[in-house]
């Protein structure tokens, strides 16, 4: 194990009815806030009704930005800083899944900086200050809720880039999984995925003698697996929600990729995909997974794919590559028991753009630390997850 330093300083409230906590968690800071959120799911379910009157019941003030997009748009940040700028807001409130929060960290920063808020994203500039961010979650997926990370599109430039900073933990995360109940079968599926991702990301690691993190994480894809599909047959099941928003925190907030060196290229590969065509982030995700597992399989990764096989999937096979197969299988078939896509050729992703999207991934290097990944490498697996033929790629092997 390496050594690491970790400080998470969220504080999480977790549980039904929890949002009664949110006038005193915002008077922590202030009583003016920007409302950040998207584009009407808090409306339809009753959220935004709750919100509002809490701000009234407690003295708070408030300004808001709507319309915040799938794939948030860095146009939405310029317009939520300016609006801190021009009304004194002393908390940026975010309502809403991870596209709402990664946009309230950056307008957070944004509204304490005066260039652009882009250049945090090209390094021309480093986040040094940043207004304090809550929020209410109301999606379980990309773990923003509790970590220091956000997401950002540039349509102008097409590139989707990510920053980071102490200074955008979020002060406080109210996470009731009531407020998931109404997320559609799709955003539930890719959400289950995208948790999944984050584990996979931080469990398929060149460095050894990380028990503890590997059996966490075996035990958060365990409850990813069992409660996903619960969660789509019955949307309102509380422990199916519960146990998937609360996974979601867990698999992103640093407790999983402590002591170890991270892999992230199927997150680089995806983002350029969602940076050109708008896709769901974690339908991205389940189609490229089993891709990039079969394509970094050899030897040497073997041990930790066949570990992730019997461990996870209950694989009874002594042979560490043919346990490793059975595992991508078992993988696939879950992401396809969602109804998720199975090749980006179905999600409208254009063969003649894979090159551009490979060579966008690897312009600052190599990817990945489970096994490296050049152009090429990138290249092939985007070829493969456009062709679709993982089943057959499996069996063939
Ligand atoms: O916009 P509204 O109307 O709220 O609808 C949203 C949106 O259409 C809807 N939704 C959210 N909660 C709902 C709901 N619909 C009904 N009921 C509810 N309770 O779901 C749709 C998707 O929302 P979004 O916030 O985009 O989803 P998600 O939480 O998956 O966030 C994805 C974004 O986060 C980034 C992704 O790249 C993507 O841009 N990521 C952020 C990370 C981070 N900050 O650490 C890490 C991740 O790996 C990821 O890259
Ligand atoms: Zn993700």
């Amino acid at each position: 194990m390496l050594n690491f330093n970790i400080h998470v300083p969220t504080r999480i409230r977790f549980g039904r009815g929890k949002i009664a906590d949110l006038g005193e968690e915002i008077l922590n800071y202030g009583d003016k806030v920007l409302l950040v959120y998207g584009g009407g799911s808090i409306k339809r379910s009753g959220l935004y009704d709750q919100v509002l009157q809490i701000f009234q019941d407690n003295g708070i003030d408030h300004v808001e930005l709507s319309g915040v997009q799938p794939n948030p748009k860095i146009s939405s940040v310029r317009q939520g800083a300016a609006l801190c700028k021009e009304h004194d807001v002393q908390l940026v409130l975010a309502v809403g899944g991870g596209s709402t929060i990664d946009c309230a960290k950056i307008i957070a920063a944004g509204a304490r900086y005066d260039g652009d808020a882009w250049d945090f994203f090209t390094c021309k500039a480093r986040i040094s200050d940043a207004l304090p961010v809550g929020t209410v979650l109301t999606l379980a997926a990309t773990g923003s809720e509790m970590n220091p990370n956000a997401v950002i599109n540039n349509d102008d430039t097409e590139q989707k880039l990510g920053t980071g900073s102490p200074l955008l933990y979020p002060r406080f995360s109210i996470l009731d999984p009531e407020y998931s109940f109404t997320v559609s079968p799709e955003q539930t599926a890719a959400g289950t995925v995208d948790i999944m991702s984050h584990i996979f990301e931080q469990y398929f690691s060149p460095t050894p003698g990380t028990l503890v993190q590997n059996r966490l994480a075996e035990a958060m894809l365990k409850t990813c697996i069992h409660y996903g599909p619960i969660a789509l047959a019955q949307p309102d099941n509380y422990e199916a929600r519960a146990n998937l928003m609360w996974t979601s925190s867990l698999a992103l907030n640093g407790i999983l990729g402590a002591g170890k060196r991270t892999d992230w290229a199927t997150h680089d590969i995806e983002h350029e995909i969602s940076a050109l065509y708008d896709v769901t982030h974690g339908l991205g995700l389940a189609i490229l997974i089993p891709y990039w597992m079969h394509y970094v399989l050899d030897e040497q990764t073997a041990p930790r794919l066949a570990e992730y096989a019997r461990n996870v999937w209950e694989i009874d096979e002594s042979e560490d590559i043919a346990a490793a197969r059975a595992g991508i299988r078992k993988t696939a078939e879950f992401f396809k028991s969602m109804n998720l896509a199975g090749s980006l050729s179905e999600i409208g992703v254009e063969a003649e753009r894979l090159a551009e999207m490979a060579e966008k991934a690897t312009s600052q290097g190599p990817l990945g630390a489970f096994r490296k990944l050049e152009y090429q490498d990138v290249l092939n697996i985007l070829q493969a997850a456009y062709d679709g033929n993982i089943f057959d790629a499996l069996k063939n092997a």
